[in-house]
C-alpha cells in the first residue's frame, strides 16, 4: 500500500515508518514546515504539513491508501490545546484523507482515552476517536499502554527513567511504587499497527495494546536499572505533597513530570490486549528494561 503517516517523525513514528518499509508499503511522512527533515527515516516522500494548521493534508493523502495519525503531545505545546492537536487536528487529517480518496485511517489514541477522563490529555484522545468515528472513513483505533524500545528520537517514559537511573544520585519512587503499567515494544506496536491497516475486520473496531505483563512501577524500575547494570537506589516520595508542589515544579524548565502526567502514573496503565494479539498475530514481548 502507499501508507501516509503523521507523527512520523516521534518517537513511535519512527518504529512505524521502518516496519512499513520492511513490509513493502511505499511511505509518504507528513513533517511540519519548521521541524529538521528526518534523513534517519530513509528513502521515504516527505510532504511539508501541519495538521492542527490543516496545511499540506490534500496533497500529502492524495494517492494514498491508507493513512496513520500518530500525531500527539502528552503537553500542549504553548499557544495550543488538546483540543486543538488531537481533535481540531484529527478532523482535519481525516477530512484531507477524505477529499483525497484514502480510504482508512487508523488513529493511535491511548489507554484510558474517556470523555470523562483525569486529564485533558484523556479526554482530548476520546473526543478525537469521535471525530475520526464520524469522519465517514474506515476507522481503525489503537491504544497503546506506555511504549519502550527501539524508535524515533522523541521522549519516551522509559528512556527518562533509564537516564534517571544512570545518572541522578536517586530516583523517586511514587508512594509504594505499586501503581500497574503494561509496556508494550515498539517492534510490537509498530507490526500490530502495519497488520491492522491492512486487515478488513480491523474497520470501526478499537484496539487496546499493551505488552504480556501488568508490572508495578517499582518492578518497572528495576528491570531498567537490572538492565543498565546499575543499583537501583531509591528516594521515596510521598504522594500527596508532591502532587501539592507539582503546580510550581512543572513551570521549572526540564522538570520531567507534570501534574497531569503524575495523575495519569498514578491511575496506572493497563489494558486488555487480547484482540490486538489475536487479530495482528504479533507475538507479545516482555519488558526486559532495555
Ligand atoms: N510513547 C508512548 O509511550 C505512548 C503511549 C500511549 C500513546 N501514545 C500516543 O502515540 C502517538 C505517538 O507518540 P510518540 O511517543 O511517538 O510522540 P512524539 O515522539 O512526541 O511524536 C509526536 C509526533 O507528532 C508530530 N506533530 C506534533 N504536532 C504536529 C502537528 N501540528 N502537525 C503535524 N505533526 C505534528 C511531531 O512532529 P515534529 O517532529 O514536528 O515534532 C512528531 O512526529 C501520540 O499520539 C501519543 O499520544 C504514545
Amino acid at each position: 500500500m502507499r501508507v501516509l503517516v503523521a507523527g512520523g517523525t516521534g518517537y513511535v513514528g519512527g518504529a512505524v515508518v521502518r516496519v512499513l518499509r520492511a513490509e513493502g508499503h511505499t511511505v509518504r511522512a507528513l513533517v511540519r514546515p519548521g521541524s529538521p527533515r528526518p534523513t534517519w527515516l530513509g528513502e521515504v516522500e516527505l510532504v511539508t504539513g501541519d495538521v492542527v494548521a490543516g496545511t499540506g493534508l490534500e496533497e500529502a493523502a492524495r494517492g494514498a491508501e491508507a493513512a496513520i495519525n500518530l500525531v500527539g503531545v502528552l503537553r500542549a505545546p504553548r499557544g495550543q490545546s488538546h483540543d486543538a492537536v488531537h481533535v481540531q487536528g484529527t478532523r482535519n487529517l481525516a477530512a484531507a484523507c477524505l477529499r483525497a480518496g484514502v480510504r482508512r485511517l487508523l488513529y493511535v489514541s491511548a489507554v484510558g482515552a474517556d470523555a470523562d477522563g483525569a486529564t485533558p490529555y484523556l479526554r482530548a484522545k476520546a473526543a478525537a476517536e469521535d471525530a475520526l468515528a464520524r469522519s465517514g472513513l474506515e476507522a481503525v483505533v489503537v491504544r497503546p499502554s506506555v511504549v519502550f524500545g527501539p524508535g524515533g528520537p522523541g521522549p519516551n517514559m522509559v528512556q527518562t527513567l533509564r537516564d534517571l537511573v544512570c545518572r541522578a544520585p536517586v530516583v523517586p519512587m511514587f508512594g509504594d511504587g505499586g501503581f500497574l503499567l503494561q509496556p508494550i515494544s515498539t517492534d510490537n506496536l509498530a507490526v500490530g499497527i502495519a497488520r491492522l491497516l491492512a486487515l478488513p475486520a480491523a474497520a470501526g473496531r478499537t484496539y487496546e495494546a499493551g505488552g504480556p505483563e501488568r508490572l508495578p512501577y517499582r518492578e518497572v524500575l528495576r528491570r531498567i536499572a537490572t538492565a543498565a547494570g546499575r543499583r537501583l537506589r531509591c528516594l521515596s516520595v510521598p504522594v500527596a505533597p508532591l502532587r501539592a508542589m507539582l503546580p510550581l515544579l512543572e513551570r521549572l524548565p526540564g522538570f520531567p513530570l507534570s501534574r497531569d502526567e503524575f495523575t495519569m502514573l498514578l491511575a496506572g496503565n493497563v489494558c486488555d490486549p487480547t484482540a490486538f494479539w489475536q487479530d495482528t498475530g504479533v507475538q507479545p514481548e516482555a519488558f526486559t528494561g532495555r
